[in-house]
This record gives C-alpha cells, structure tokens and sequence, in this order.
C-alpha cells in the first residue's frame, strides 16, 4: 500500500520548518532524505558491530562482514546482475566513473582514440575522461540532442570510427529528466565492437533497472540519491571487464600478495576496494534498498510520473514559464526559467518561502551551452512528495513573478 502519509512520517525531516514555513523539499535528484529505518540500521551497527571487514577471525568482524556482503547481494538483486562480483562498492557515482576512465584509458586507449559521450552528461562523466585526454591524448565526441532535449541517434552512429573505443551515456538527465533509450544505445555501441558506461545516478532511484537487459558493459550509482547514506555508491561492472581493468587505487584488502619486487592483486571487486570501505554505508544503502523495494520500485515509479505530469501541466499554465526537457519519456525533473527572471533569484525567493529547489547549472555546463542558458531553476521530486507540495511550488513561483 503507497500511503503517503505513512511514508512521509519515515522522513521526521519533511516536517520541519524553514523561515517558519513548512519544507518543501523538490531538491530530490542533489540528494534524498533518509528513512528511519536507514539510519536506525546505521546507529545499530555502529552500537553493537562495529569493526573492519574482510580482516578480522573476531566475532565483531565476521558479523560486520556479513552485513558488507549481504549489501553487496541487495545491490546485486536491485539491479539484477549475474554475480555478486561484479558489484563494486564506491563512494558514489562520481568515483564510480573516475575508476572506469581511469582504468580503460590506461590499457585500453592510446593516442587519438575515442570517447563518445552525450551532450547532456553531468561533468562527472565529462571532466573524468578530459583528465585521461591530457594524459593520454585520447578524443571525446558528443551525441547532439534535439532543442527539446532528446538524444539523436542517427548522428551518434555517425560518431563512429575505428578509433571510437567506449560509448558513455546518462541513462536520465539530471537536468532535463528525459529518459535515454539507453538499451538501444547500448545495442549501437556493441554493433561497434565497443564496450557502454550507463550512468544510473538519476533512473536507479526512479524505476527498476535490469543491467543485464540493458547489456550495459558499466553501471554506476550513487547511494545518497536514493535514500541510503552518503559516501557509498556502486560500480557494476561485467565480470570479463573487471578482470581485464587494472585496478584504479592502491591498499589493503585489494592485493593478493605483496614484496618489494612485486604485487598481486585479489579478483574483483576487491581489486577495486582499496582501503577500508564505508561498510556502515553499504549496510545503510542495503536498508534503503529493502525500503524501496517495500514500497515496490514500480509504485514509486507510478507515484513519481504522476507527480512530474502534474507539475509540468501546472508550471506550464503560468506566463513566461519556459519548461526544458521532453514531454514523453521526462522523469522526476523539471528544469524551467521564468520569463528574464534570474534563476538565482527565483531560487532565493523560493527558498524564503520554505521550498527548496536547485539553481544554476546543475554540473552540466556544456548542455547550458546547447541550450543557450546560463542556468534553470529545477524541481526534483523523489518517493514521498505530494501534489500539495508542487502546488505550493507553483504558487511560490506566480508569487515570485509578480515581484518582478
Ligand atoms: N548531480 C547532483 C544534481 O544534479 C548533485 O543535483
């Protein structure tokens, strides 16, 4: 049963005030609230188990150990991949990316070879690969998109040449909510002999993925975005490629024997795991997993959708509003500006009216550039909002209007 109020009660922060107003919380794709549950588990954890794992025979180890490896199977179910051991913990999407470009350029990118990426890439998928280009000298392309916002795909398939050597896609923008065909784009690399990173940072926390019917090579995702901790995120990786990767940092717990001469390194993912892991974090991402998965990925998909077509009809009725993004496949985002309001303003103003929304432009310089902007105001809407809060949203934004 999706009720609402149940929900909103598991999140204590959705009802405190701001400037004595009621929170209004639409910055859902920066960050999510958490869920008692999640941070019970954690503080319990923290209690009564603390201790490192994968390095103890004490009692206190191998249970804090069990619970790392338990997550590590939630995470493993959520996204339906093959083996637990292509489930790499990190410490978000970011990081996840980091590894991938790092590790590929070094074995598998030379001089002039190719990154094919979209226009509408958060700079973590961007900046990673331009800090290989300077080391490297490799080259990235970009997947134009049409003015509202949706990929092209017949030019993406003119990007390719022999030197294309992987394919990097958001498979949901984070500023304009449309939903990529990333299966398809997937299936296009592939026909090219040519491995695809999907970022989930803004779908995993929206619908049910299935990395293994995508056929994505990499998948990557951040915890925080989906009511678990921060500082935890998951690189899925094939297990063909996570064998063949180098491994990204240096440590504990990645190696399998070490001298002065020479080293090597554990199987995956622990190749990937250098260091102590934020294992209270992955325990807490699990909880949320299960609270999810409670409340049932498709429920909350429904809710979600409903909420978005709610706001972009709504928002759409006032004057001067311009809505970025597709109508069809859009989700759990609306980016807009208001006539020459600035958005910095309309976001101040907002937030002096208890609503929080983000401003400017949401690590996605670039698609600024395509658009012409210099920023939007965007709405984000997660599991337990409600149409009373976009309609406050929308009356927020008529009353910021009129100032101006
Ligand atoms: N990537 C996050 C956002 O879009 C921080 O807000």
């Amino acid at each position: 049963m999706y009720n609402i109020n149940d929900i909103r009660n598991d999140f204590p922060i959705l009802s405190r005030n701001v400037y004595d107003k009621p929170l209004v919380y639409l910055d859902n794709a920066a960050t999510t609230q958490k869920p008692l549950c999640v941070l019970d588990a954690m503080r319990e954890e923290y209690l009564n188990v603390n201790a490192n794992v994968h390095r103890g025979v004490h009692w206190m180890s191998q249970q804090a150990t069990e619970l790392h490896e338990q997550a590590r199977e939630t995470v493993r179910q959520f996204i339906h991949a093959a083996k637990t051991t292509e489930i790499v913990f990190t410490r978000g999407t970011t990081e996840g990316i980091n590894l991938v470009a790092s590790s590929f350029a070094e074995d598998f990118m030379k001089e002039g070879d190719e990154v094919i990426v979209t226009v509408m890439e958060h700079h973590s998928d961007i900046v990673p690969w331009q800090l290989q280009a300077r080391r490297k000298g490799i080259v990235l392309k970009v997947i134009p998109m049409s003015d509202d916002g949706v990929l092209d795909l017949e030019a993406y398939q003119q990007l390719f040449t022999e030197k294309t050597k992987i394919v990097c896609a958001t498979q949901v923008s984070n500023v304009l909510g449309t939903i990529n065909p990333v299966k398809e784009i997937v299936r296009i690399a592939h026909e090219h002999g040519v491995p695809c990173l999907v970022d989930g940072a803004q779908s995993a926390p929206h619908f049910k993925v299935d990395v293994q019917d995508m056929d994505c090579d990499f998948f990557v995702f951040s915890g925080h975005k989906m009511y678990g901790p921060t500082g935890i995120g998951i690189l899925y990786g094939k297990e063909d490629w996570l064998d063949k990767l180098p491994p990204y940092q240096g440590g504990g717990e990645m190696i399998d024997h070490v001298s002065f001469e020479h080293t090597t390194f554990e199987r995956p993912p622990l190749k990937f795991e250098a260091g102590t892991p934020d294992y209270i974090a992955s325990h807490g991402l699990a909880v949320a997993i299960d609270y999810m998965n409670k409340l049932g990925l498709e429920q909350i998909e429904a809710h979600e959708r409903e909420l978005t077509r709610y706001a972009m009809e709504q928002l759409s009725q006032i004057d001067g509003m311009k809505i970025y993004g597709p109508k069809e496949h859009h989700d759990a985002v609306v980016s807009f500006n208001v006539g020459n309001i600035h958005h910095m303003d309309m976001g101040t103003l907002l937030d002096r009216l208890g609503i929080a929304v983000r401003t400017g432009h949401h690590c996605a310089q670039p698609l600024m550039d395509r658009l012409g902007i210099l920023g939007t105001v965007r709405a984000s809407f997660a599991l337990y909002n409600t149409k009373e809060e976009i309609d406050a949203l929308v009356a927020g934004v008529k009353r910021v209007s009129k100032m101006f």
